[in-house]
Order: C-alpha cells, then structure tokens, then sequence
C-alpha cells in the first residue's frame, strides 16, 4: 500500500523525489528467471521453463498442481515486501501453480506483480507448442486457458495485498525474438533471410494469443475478484486494484527528413508497439501491418475486436535507447544505421537518447488516447568480460548510470509538467545485477553488483547511493 506522506514525511522541496508529483512512484524492477536462481528441481520444487532449455539448462517434463513450496515463497516475500513500507525499493515475484512459475516485476513495498517475464514452463512447451496456434481449438488454445487459470490463482491467493498487476513483460520480445528469428527461447524461429514466410507462420499467430490472453485475463481480473457485475476488483482495505501490461519501443529517428524514411520510423513504432498497442486501443492490428503482412496476420473475431478494447487500467512502458529508421526496402543493403553517443561502446544496444522518452510518452499521450502510464523499465548496461573482469571500484563507480537515471527523470518530469502525461511511477532496471537472456557478455544493470565467483554476494554501487539518497521515501518522524 503507498503509504500517504504526511506533512512531517513529505521529501524536502528542491529533491529529485519533492520534485513530481505527490503519490508518483519510484521503483526497481527484477525478473524472476533473471534473479532467483533455484534452476534445479531440488530447491523450491520449480521445474524448467522454456529458458532452462534454451540456455542449456536440465529440462524435464512433469506437470501439474501448485508448488506449495513456491507458493509460500511469495507470499513471504509480499509480507517482508509490505512490511518494510517505507522504502521505495521494489523487488520481482514469480508464481509456482501448475508448472507455471513465471515472472512478476515489483516495485518494492508496493509490488507491482507482472506474470510472465518469458519462463513460459517447459513442459506445457513441449505438450501444446506454448504459443504456437493449436489444432484442436484456433479462438481458445490451450496457453489462454492456463494462462487465465496462473492467474486466476495469483489474483486469488496474493490479490489481497497487490494492488497493481501486469500481465505480460514486453510480448514484442518473446513473440520476435522466441517466435520470429528464435534468438530468445523458445527458440522457434527462423532467421528472416532463410524464410520470410515462416517467421510470420509463427511469429503473428503467437502474438494473437498474446492479445487474446490479455482479453481473458482481464475478465478473470474483474469476475473473479470483484463482484460478478465487473464491479473494479478492490482489496480489503478498499483501494482499488489496477491491470496493465507491459510494452516497448526503442524510439525510431527518421534518418532523414525524406517521406520513404519518415515511413519506415512509423513502421518501426507499428511493428513494436503498436502490434501490441492497437489491438488494446483500437481492437485491431496497425493499418500498415495489415497492408504488408496481409492474410498472413491473423485476424481477430469481431466479437474479440469489440472485446479486447480497453482491456487495461494503465500501459506500463519500457524505454531504453533510440535507434534511426532508415527506409530499406532492400534487406542486402545491410542494416539501419544507429543512432550513437560518443561514450558509446561497440557491446551496447543502448545509446543514451533521453529526448527519445518524450517523443514516445507523448506519441503515447497523443495516438493512443492519453492513457495512465509507468515506466516500468529503464536503464543502462556495463559490459563485464569475464576474461577480463572490471574491477570491483570501477564496476560500482556507475556514474554514468546515474547520470542517464537523471537525465531520463528530468525528461519524464517535463513529460509530466509541461504536456500533462499522465505517468505516474517510475521504475528503474534494475536492481541487481542479473541474468541477460541471450546475450554472450554479460552486461550488468543492477543498483547492486552481484560477484558471481563469490556466493552471489552483493555491494551497492554509486547508483544505489543515488536511489536512496535521492528518491526512496523519507521516513515519517515517529
Ligand atoms: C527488457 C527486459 O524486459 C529485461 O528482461 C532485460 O533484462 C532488459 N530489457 C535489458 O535488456
């Protein structure tokens, strides 16, 4: 619950924090698979996901029931979470029913709970192809149904102390990369040279069941939890409880004023955000998705369409980096160039563009019916070659991160100030240093370096410093 500053609590004018308005929040966000470990079936009784596989991990194939184990680890969690409520830290749940034990991002304290960070279970992978269409039944496959039950039971069993929920964690990413070109598990891709046509066999059925679970989920939010005539859900103490989800777009700069490239950044915002955006807003795909990918797009039934519209409370969006859209219709003139900060290093996908989370907040404010926002993610990587460690003071001197915290903050606080978005917290990536999926150097994000040669210990870095300092939630005076 955010607890209300009372005047004797309120942060000091002229502070980063005193700076927004009163009740935004700040947070930090965390993965399950990318921070919790316990990848063996011994501890916690948590069976592999489709990334135990993808990164080589043992895999098995027993289904079915709750993990009790898993279970009491989260509600634990959102005691400790709840009962240390005057810190504006945030932390990541994952659930254990079914062999689902998916992703939950927080923002400590008051946990925001998103449930699938892309652990998608291995074993329900393997029995019906996760996201894949499904023979048997085309308008109801069987990962809406689970998906819906997971949820159904973490709405259930920890809805009396989360407010805040999400359903999916950037489902361009796992649609793309699991299901488009395969560098993400489930790894079902193809690569786009080899075969155009077989990407979009998968890749777009894939994200339709992204949007239909979204329409589910919503509905079991509202039926199960509130009262049967779609009454909010409310918790115990009254509040009303919140669903969104999760999207991304790295911002596209037309490379030149030209109208071939102007049109390829739109299409760069159709083919991310939109794609997932439109069908919440609008009840269908981006119109330049359905004229290039024709009858290959899959369709949603009018009633769906009519559905699936406004299924959300707030959009909570991930901004990290700009890139240029240049138009190249032909893919043998090689890729895009990017945009590039001169302290840039060739490893990093991410070239710090605050400007790029205005012209994104408000293309948001403005195309999609000014919506109520959070950023759930955003940050900035370190390359640390294990060949060649960092050493411990240079990892945990991340000026550089704060410096990109603060600029991206004074962004947003222009966002909210002077254009009326309605963001209303802000979440960094990440807390710790953790797992980066596929990526060969392992970069680190955390506000804590994790030492993986010594027993995970950890130790603040400058940035973590910078949290508290400058935008955890003063105590009240006793
Ligand atoms: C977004 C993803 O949600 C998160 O899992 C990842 O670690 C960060 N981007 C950094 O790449």
């Amino acid at each position: 619950m955010e607890i209300p500053l009372s005047t004797a609590s309120r942060p000091p004018t002229g502070s980063l924090r005193g700076a927004f308005p009163e009740g935004f929040m700040f947070g930090t966000a965390t993965s399950a698979f990318q921070i919790e470990g316990a990848t063996t079936e011994k501890e916690s009784g948590r069976k592999p996901s489709v990334w135990d596989t993808f990164a080589k991990e043992e895999a098995g194939r027993e289904t079915g029931g709750v993990n009790e184990e898993g279970k009491k680890f989260y509600n634990d969690l959102i005691d400790e979470l709840k009962a240390n409520g005057y810190a504006s830290t945030s932390t990541q749940l994952t659930c254990y029913h079914k062999v689902y034990y998916n992703a939950i991002l927080y923002a400590g304290i008051e946990p925001f709970v998103c449930l699938f960070h892309w652990d998608f279970p291995q074993a329900l992978e393997d029995e019906y192809g996760g996201f894949m269409p499904h023979r048997s039944c085309h308008h109801d496959p069987p990962v809406v149904k689970d998906f819906v039950d997971y949820a159904d039971f973490c709405f259930r069993t920890y809805g009396d102390r989360v407010k805040h929920w999400i359903t999916i964690c950037g489902p361009w990413s796992y649609a793309y990369s699991g299901y488009g070109v395969g560098t993400f598990a489930p790894g079902r891709g193809y690569s786009l040279s080899e075969n155009q046509q077989l990407l979009e066999m998968s890749v777009f059925p894939a994200s339709r069941h992204f949007s239909l679970l979204r329409l589910n989920t919503r509905s079991s939010f509202d039926l199960d939890l509130g009262d049967p005539g779609r009454e909010p859900y409310t918790l115990p103490n009254g509040e009303v409880g919140e669903i969104g989800i999760i999207l991304q777009q790295m911002w596209p700069i037309p490379y030149s004023q030209s109208k071939e490239d102007q049109g390829a950044a739109q299409r760069a915002k159709d083919f991310m955000l939109g794609w997932f955006m439109e069908p919440l807003i609008f009840g269908d795909y981006p119109k330049s998705m359905k004229a290039l990918v024709g009858r290959r797009l899959p369709k949603f039934t009018p009633q769906e369409s009519r559905m699936i519209k406004g299924t959300y409370d707030f959009i909570a969006l991930n901004y990290y980096t700009a890139n240029y859209s240049v138009n190249a219709p032909d893919h043998s003139h090689g890729k895009p160039h990017v945009a590039r900060d001169s302290q840039d290093h060739e490893t990093s996908w991410i070239h710090e563009y605050p400007e790029g989370l205005l012209d994104y907040l408000l293309y948001v404010k403005n195309k999609y019916n000014d919506p109520k926002i959070y950023i759930a993610e955003n940050g900035i990587d370190q390359y640390d070659d294990p060949e060649s460690p960092l050493p411990l003071w240079e990892a945990l001197s991340d000026y550089k991160r704060v410096s990109y915290y603060n600029k991206h903050l004074s962004i947003l606080k222009t966002a909210i100030d002077k254009y009326g978005v309605k963001v209303k917290g802000y979440f960094t990536w990440s807390l710790l240093d953790n797992f980066e999926w596929n990526s060969s150097l392992p970069p680190r994000y955390g506000h804590f370096y994790v030492d993986y040669n010594d027993n995970l210990k950890r130790y603040p870095k400058l940035s973590a410093e910078w949290f508290k300092t400058h935008l955890q939630k003063p105590l009240p005076f006793p």
